[in-house]
């Protein structure tokens, strides 16, 4: 019977086929390590904030009067509603984590590179777009840190020359953050952006599927195929990887939960402390940061002493990413094969970008804005060295089948 049921569906729609193409006979590099695990990992970390967001959003109040006292009514009075409260709020911190690595591994495997530009692409579209459903996201709760640093950063568009003061009100929908604001912000962060973040990952994952995965050894495994046409070193998605992608997703679990059930605050990183009390106008917070996730770029930020240069800067440094594929102009993909300037580079680029998220968090004195603007030159250092080197850099020899 339910062979007769699929067969009834796959007259109609290719259903046995299209599962075929992506789980069952997609043929995946034997190799993968740790690294890998950030795909589904980031897939898992993306439905838990559909879900817990879908039902908060049956609790939550999006105006200026109710929005601060419904989260306070979620978390007391909803029979779990501190639980989902905090299974969203700490996913957003986990969802950049975990993006955050996927996207490290692409950087020292190469996996940007020819034929996997437009993946990456996608992959930074989804980037762009994740930071501003979390930015619109935190407005949400109200709170003082909700409020003052939406008015920070949506003030940076003020420096924009001609149409900066119409755009900010545009954006704002009033002369400062207030209702208007947080009514739009919701309807962006319920509806429209989760809806683009489906999409895109969609596309991401056909684009994987057209030109197939990459590897720690930055080898093609289609290039290497047997007499039926299978790649030799490829083995079915289902059941190796479905399988060893459960091994990731109970240790993320293990430390997913800790943190959700013994400090969900993240020690104010998750939730900053002037976030549980109410928004107030007449009130700024002594010291205004972002939360962590965007502190790099806060940091080159208030690093570049023009305002208008800043925000440029800060642009920049997400801009910059999108064009890597074309700024390393090396043949060889994988960090273990190439030269020992392209290691070093990476661990620099790498220990920059940690630095500047710590100089973004803290408050800015004379000597730390200069550490600030030194880590800013070596965060864009790492990409014109990457240019300039790539071109005729000195690689070991590729293998010609993968190594484990
Ligand atoms: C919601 C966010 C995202 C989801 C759900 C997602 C999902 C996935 C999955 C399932 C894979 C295959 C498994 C793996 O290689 O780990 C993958 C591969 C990849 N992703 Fe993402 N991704 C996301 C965001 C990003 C971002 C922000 C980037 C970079 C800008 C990116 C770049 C890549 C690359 C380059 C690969 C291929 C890696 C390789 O084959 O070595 N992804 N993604």
């Amino acid at each position: 019977m339910v062979k007769n049921i699929v067969s009834w569906i796959d007259e109609r729609i290719p259903m046995t086929a299209t599962y075929n193409r992506h789980v069952g006979k997609y043929a995946t590099p034997t190799n993968f390590n740790f690294w890998y695990f950030f795909g589904s990992l980031a897939m898992l970390v993306l439905v838990n904030q559909l879900l817990t967001g879908i039902w908060l959003t049956m609790n939550y109040v999006p105006t200026a009067e109710g929005a601060f006292a419904s989260i306070e009514y979620i978390m007391r009075d909803v029979e779990y509603g501190w639980l989902l409260r905090y299974m969203h709020s700490t996913g957003a911190s986990a969802f950049f984590v975990v993006i955050y690595l996927h996207m490290f591994r692409g950087l020292i495997y190469g996996s940007y590179q020819k034929p996997r530009e437009l993946l990456w692409l996608f992959g930074m579209l989804i980037f762009l777009v994740l930071m501003a459903e979390a930015f619109m996201g935190y407005l949400l709760p109200w709170g003082q840190m909700s409020y003052w640093g939406a008015q920070v950063i949506i003030s940076l568009f003020g420096a924009i020359p001609f149409i900066g003061d119409d755009l900010t009100l545009w954006i704002r929908g009033d002369f400062v953050v207030s209702g208007a604001t947080l009514n739009r912000f919701f309807a962006l962060h319920v509806i429209a952006l989760p809806l683009v973040l489906v999409v895109l990952v969609f596309l991401h994952l056909i684009a994987l599927h057209e030109v197939g995965s990459n590897n720690p050894d930055g080898i093609e495994i289609k290039q290497n195929k047997d007499e039926n046409g299978w790649p030799k070193d490829g083995i079915p998605f289902h059941p190796y990887y479905t399988v060893k992608d459960i091994l990731g997703v109970a240790g993320f679990l293990i430390v997913f939960c800790y943190v959700l059930f013994f400090m969900p605050e993240g020690g104010g990183y998750f939730l900053e402390k002037p976030n549980f009390e109410a928004a107030n106008p007449m009130k700024t917070p002594e010291h205004i940061a972002p939360v962590w996730y965007f502190t790099p770029f806060y940091a080159i930020l208030r690093a570049i002493p023009d305002k208008l240069a800043g925000v440029i800067g800060m642009g920049l440094a997400i801009a910059v990413l999108f064009v890597l594929p074309w700024l390393d102009r090396c043949k060889v993909k994988s960090i273990r094969y190439r030269s020992t300037v392209h290691k070093l580079n990476i661990t620099q680029f790498a220990v920059s970008f940690v630095v500047l998220g710590y100089l973004g968090a803290v408050a800015a004195t004379p000597v730390l804005t200069i550490v600030a603007r030194i880590f800013t030159v070596t965060y864009f250092g790492f990409f014109l060295f990457l240019f300039i080197y790539s071109k005729n850099e000195k690689t070991k020899p590729v293998p010609e089948r993968l190594t484990h």
